[in-house]
């Protein structure tokens, strides 16, 4: 199917921060989630270069506009470059090809007689373009939408029939109720055309930066006309050319015009119009997202309160940043970014969920199975259940990411990376790999790991391009389209290879460092200091030269970090059966419920409890701890308790009702 997939062309009046890059990248990981479909994707985005604010923003620069446009384009160029953005076309309203299209489509409207020349005279806002009807104005004279302060403008310029469409527009929405996404947006368009539409000014003589009106000197384009044309001229409008004609025809019209919410009556009520005007079909849908916010407030350059993204991509890496942003925002709500949240979705998702995950599957596979991925020949209950939360997650993540919902999308992803995480602690191949008659379910168990990785790599392939590929190279997979994505279908015997860390470890958020000390990856236990056992986190990361190690002075030890601490997952069990190991004076042995499973567990506490005083007590585990093996019994956890100086261990209590167990402590 062909998909052609639109983001707003950006005004280059400063530059790109966080909302251009989001909504960019939003697109980005659609139009790949479409072409993993199969779909044959055009993605277009671009700048918005005329109008009185560009020109303003180009004499206080001091330089021509032409020079100012061309100087911030390139810096949007640049950006999306850095952020792998995988656009087909970047097209600039300056370009020959787009005058020529505002030319064709200018022409056919005032054919059609929907343009005509009036006196206008109003409030008008130059951040946002529009006039103002003065009933709107904040305080009498600030713009509603930006806060900007508004200027009355008098000229005579053209008008456009929007109120002659509003039947036609009310029709279409009647008979297309899913058009503008979502339906809180799609209500207000309605409810703002029934309360009847003004005509529109479409022309401009009080500056000139702009594309003149054909046939009319001292006329220049209204740049939301000009804009909105930027979606035709991508696909050959205006073009005479036949080569250009059949293009046209081909792609035309748009499948999705993404854009922020602030901007949906310009492409819900205008843009239509105007299409319909030059008798060319509607656009399919506009989805539209929320505000990216900084303490309440839109995040804005005529607030000066942005993000600008190469601070964090230098810090957390390119994947990350744009985990983050789709993982954030949901689809039409907006959102607060923040360093401590960026900081928390690394080091809890992508560290230590994903990261440790890959790493032990493919540790174990080179370990235990010489690096060629088993047969899965056992299965029992818990094979059925991560072949099926597997299946689930496969329809779920695709269906969602076609439609622009990343955060969907990824939470049902990390529910598989959860459900496998717990599938691994349930089946212990670790403890497998030490009893031969084991050895099926071992075999089991890794090839279930690597395939669901697999299935993983390929479901963030759209968010993560480039941890996905090297992902799939520690995997020995390639890319495969989303068509035939099922679970359980790798090839035994093909060849893994262990994964370096796919997310190393961040001290603290990027707020917390200074200047001179970049985010650096922290070292983390030494996998290799057991070999009976394997790793619960990934080999440890290279420190870099830059960083000093903390010095630990025996006086006061270094302080860690609070991503250290939770690192640490402190968990609330219940003893279900406790009993002495025989022929030891401190050991008991416990089986446990930890909310998610049972565990057997051995704890130094014989000489301060009776077992039978122990059932049904709440107690706190650190639940992940590697397995430790105490008199032949394999222990997994460890119980917490103050053991004063001389005296009995204390186990830790609640109030009463205790929180159930597999509640998280901290
Ligand atoms: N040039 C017009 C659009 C013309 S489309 C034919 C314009 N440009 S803009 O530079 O102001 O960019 C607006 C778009 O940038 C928004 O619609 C949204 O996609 C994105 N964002 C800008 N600030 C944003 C946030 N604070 N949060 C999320 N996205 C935001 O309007």
């Amino acid at each position: 199917m062909r998909f052609y997939l639109t983001t707003p062309i950006y005004y280059v009046n400063a530059e790109p921060h966080l909302g251009h890059a989001y909504t960019t990248i939003l697109a980005d990981a659609a139009a790949r989630a479409h072409r993993l479909r199969g779909d044959d994707v055009i993605f277009l985005t671009g700048t918005d270069e005329h109008g009185q604010k560009i020109e303003r923003s180009a004499r206080k620069a001091g330089v021509e506009p032409r020079a100012f446009v061309d100087g911030v384009a390139a810096k949007f160029q640049q950006l999306f470059a850095e952020l792998s953005i995988s656009n087909d076309d970047f097209i600039r309203t300056t370009e020959a090809r787009h005058r020529l299209a505002v030319e064709t489509i200018w022409r056919t409207v005032l054919a059609r007689g929907d343009l005509y020349k009036a006196k206008y005279e109003g409030w008008y806002c130059t951040t946002d373009e529009l006039y103002v009807p003065e009933t709107q104005l904040v305080d009498g004279s600030l713009c509603p939408t930006c806060g900007g302060k508004v200027e009355w403008l008098e000229e005579e310029n053209y008008k456009f029939r929007l109120s002659k469409y509003q039947p036609a527009l009310l029709d279409w929405y009647r008979s297309h109720p899913d058009y503008v996404v979502p339906q809180a947006r799609y209500n207000e368009v309605v409810a703002f055309i029934e309360r009847g539409l003004d005509d529109l000014s479409v022309s401009r003589t009080s500056f000139t930066w702009g594309i003149p009106v054909p046939d009319e000197p001292g006329h220049v384009v209204y740049v939301w006309f000009d804009a909105l044309t930027n979606y035709l001229t991508a696909v050959g409008y205006g073009d005479p050319s036949p080569a250009a004609r059949a293009r046209f025809a081909a792609r035309w019209p748009a499948d999705v015009h993404l854009i922020g919410k602030e901007i949906v009556r310009q492409h819900a009520i205008y843009w239509p119009a105007f299409l319909m005007s030059a008798g060319l079909p509607l656009p399919r849908r506009i989805v539209s997202h929320g505000w990216w916010t900084m303490d309440g407030a839109k995040m804005s350059k005529s607030l000066g309160n942005v993000v600008r993204p190469r601070v964090y991509v230098e810090a957390y890496g390119l994947d990350a940043f744009r985990y983050y942003v789709l993982r954030e925002m949901v689809l039409g709500a907006d959102a607060a970014f923040t360093d401590d949240g960026l900081h928390a979705r690394y080091t809890a998702d992508l560290a230590n969920d994903l990261g440790n995950l890959l790493s032990r599957t493919t540790t174990m596979i080179a370990r235990y199975c010489e690096g060629a991925v088993p047969a899965a020949v056992f299965r029992d209950a818990l094979d059925v259940q991560l072949e099926e939360v597997a299946g689930a997650v496969i329809a779920e993540a695709t269906e969602a990411a076609a439609n622009f919902e990343f955060s969907r999308a990824l939470t049902a992803v990390w529910r598989l990376v959860n459900e496998t995480n717990r599938y691994l602690v349930s089946r212990e191949p670790w403890a497998a790999a030490r009893h031969p008659e084991a050895r099926p379910r071992l075999e089991a168990t890794l090839y279930h790991a690597a395939d669901v990785l697999r299935v993983i790599a390929m479901l963030v392939e759209p968010v993560m391009p480039a941890a996905a590929a090297s992902m799939r190279a520690s995997l020995g997979v390639p890319l495969t389209s989303w068509i035939d994505l099922r679970p359980s279908t790798l090839v035994p015997g093909t060849r893994v290879t262990p994964a370096p860390p796919l997310f190393p470890r961040k001290d603290s958020p990027v707020s917390d460092q200074s200047p001179a000390s970049p985010v650096t990856p922290q070292i983390v236990t030494d996998p290799a200091r057991d070999q009976q056992t394997v790793p619960a986190q990934p080999p440890a990361a290279p420190p870099m030269p830059a960083a000093p190690a903390p010095v630990e002075s025996p006086a006061q030890p270094a302080r860690i970090g609070i991503d250290q601490f939770m690192n640490v997952e402190l968990r609330v069990a219940r003893v279900l059966a406790a009993e002495r190991v025989p022929k030891s004076k401190k050991l008991i042995r416990m089986t446990i419920d930890v909310g998610t499973e049972t565990r057997t567990l051995v704890a130094g506490i014989a000489e301060a409890y009776a077992p039978e005083a122990l059932v049904n007590r709440h107690v706190v585990i650190v639940a992940n701890l590697q397995p430790a093996t105490l008199m032949g019994i394999e222990s997994n956890g460890m119980v917490l308790a103050a053991s004063p100086e001389g005296g009995r261990p204390q186990l830790i209590t609640f109030d009463e009702p205790a929180p159930p167990p597999g509640t998280r402590v901290r």
